[in-house]
């Protein structure tokens, strides 16, 4: 199966994702999580992409396209991927295409996580996220507490708060995705691929309801 999840920021992509990943058993390729490593790492990627994620706006998309060449070409993703963040843009949305095709592979379905604007500056600016890379959980200092302050529940590494998790940052990341990235709706939509989950309400139950639109399609 090859997944898509589409969404604003803050719509709860990530959170789904990993779950979603470790039930199906497909590598989840997070292209915020792949950027960050990057950077961490700093990569020739990482230090090209740092100031564009800095400031909330769109990474060019040629690093992306070469990013994600590599990587969908890789073993992990023979059986099947979940894409979380790419593609962004029609120009990105044209790229996969071909990379698809290339692959002899086609996208099983797109998940459109819908959340009210009004909620996500709240949600991106409370999130803390494991700092050990191979744990990566996700957390919300008021909706989803670790048990204790600032340490995972998992792992008991330190949660770590993102530099681009700010109201100023996150009010441009929120234009760029109704400019850029609202329109990959329709895109796919016309292609019959497309299901709207609604991403408000409890994390469990929106995974059940993303499992059910899953198995009615395989
Ligand atoms: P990226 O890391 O992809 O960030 P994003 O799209 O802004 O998405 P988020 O990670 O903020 O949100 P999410 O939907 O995953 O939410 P989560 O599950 O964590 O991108 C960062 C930057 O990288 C971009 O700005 C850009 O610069 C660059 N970039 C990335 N991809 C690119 C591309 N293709 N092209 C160019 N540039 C690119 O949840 C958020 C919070 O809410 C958490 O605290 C969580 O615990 C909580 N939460 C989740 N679900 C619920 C719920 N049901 N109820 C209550 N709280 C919830």
């Amino acid at each position: 199966m090859q997944i898509l999840f589409l969404g604003a920021p803050g719509a709860g992509k990530g959170t789904q994702c990993k779950r979603l990943s470790k039930h199906l058993d497909l590598a989840h390729l997070s292209s915020g999580d792949l950027l960050r490593e990057a950077v961490k790492e700093g990569t020739p990627t990482g230090l090209k992409a740092k100031s564009y994620m800095d400031k909330g706006v769109l990474v060019p998309d040629e690093v992306l396209i070469a990013m994600f060449e590599e990587k969908l070409a890789r073993p992990e993703c023979a059986k099947g991927f979940i894409l979380d963040g790419f593609p962004r843009n029609l120009a990105q949305a044209g790229s996969l295409d071909q990379l698809l095709e290339k692959l002899n592979k086609q996208l099983t379905v797109v998940i459109n996580m819908q959340v009210d604007f009004n909620l996500l500056t709240e949600r991106i600016c409370g999130r803390r996220t494991c700092g050990n890379k191979e744990c990566g959980s996700t957390y919300h200092i008021k909706f989803m507490p670790p048990k204790k302050d600032d340490i995972c529940d998992v792992c008991g590494s330190a949660l770590t708060k993102r530099s681009d998790d700010n109201e100023e940052v996150v009010r441009n990341r929120l234009k760029v995705y109704e400019k850029e990235t609202e329109p990959l709706i329709e895109y796919y939509d016309a292609r019959l691929i497309l299901r709207t989950i609604d991403g408000q309400g409890d994390v469990d139950e929106i995974f059940s309801d993303i499992l059910r639109t899953i198995k009615v399609l395989v």
